[in-house]
């Protein structure tokens, strides 16, 4: 953790629309895991909403137009309050999922989780879905129906938003091969992110994450 964060929104004007694609998708993931983290609180919680709230409204804005300058703040505000959330509520099994990707492949953190994301919310849905409820309705989604559902609609969105700023729909353009999932599954299973996941892991449902995201 920081001893001190300097966020200028100046700085994302120049940064490549696709790293901005990317780190954007990773603070959306930030978002949802320390939602629905063992370890999240009151005050993590509303740093979450918030953020998850402005990466939806200004993140394909900023990536359309990164002279944006009201999408560039309100991104670096959304990038800092998630981060501010991670760093007290942790992350979940996306993220353990993802740092052996990223050290395996050497593939854009923010892209990894934008494909892994959505599958994870759905493992996650069995035993944390009112808290996907609480990020669907933070974004503006329809909260009808029950709250599987609700889950189901919050992972196809996000989904929508990787697919529409550039994310690749699966982990094998990122470089994963089928050969590659015992050792990442085992990687994962280790990375201390995974402690805080809602969900008890089991080894055969995290490989089963990952065949399902290739
Ligand atoms: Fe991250």
């Amino acid at each position: 953790m920081p001893d001190l964060s300097v966020s200028d929104p100046e700085l994302l004007t120049t940064v490549p629309a696709e790293v901005t694609a990317q780190v954007g998708m990773d603070v959306l993931t930030h978002c949802v895991e320390a939602y629905v983290s063992l370890a999240h609180g009151r005050m993590t919680d509303s740093l979450a909403l918030e953020s998850i709230s402005g990466v939806w409204t200004h993140l394909e804005r900023l990536v359309d137009d990164p002279l944006d300058k009201i999408a560039a703040e309100e991104m670096s505000l959304a990038s800092l309050r998630a981060g501010m959330a991670f760093t007290n509520a942790i992350l979940g099994a996306t993220h353990a999922m993802s740092h052996p990707v990223g050290g395996h492949c050497d593939a854009p953190h923010g892209a990894i989780n934008a494909v892994l994301l959505p599958h994870v919310i759905r493992y996650n849905a069995e035993v944390c879905a009112d808290g996907f409820v609480d990020l669907a309705g933070a974004i503006g989604l329809s909260t009808d129906g029950n709250a599987r559902m609700v889950a189901d609609r919050l992972a196809d969105a996000v989904a929508g938003l990787g697919a529409r700023v550039g994310m690749p729909e699966s982990l094998e353009p990122l470089g994963v091969r089928v050969g590659d999932l015992d050792r990442l599954t085992t990687h994962a299973l280790a990375d201390s992110c995974m402690t805080t996941n809602p969900r008890r892991p089991q080894a055969a449902g995290i490989r089963d994450l990952y065949a399902a995201a290739l």
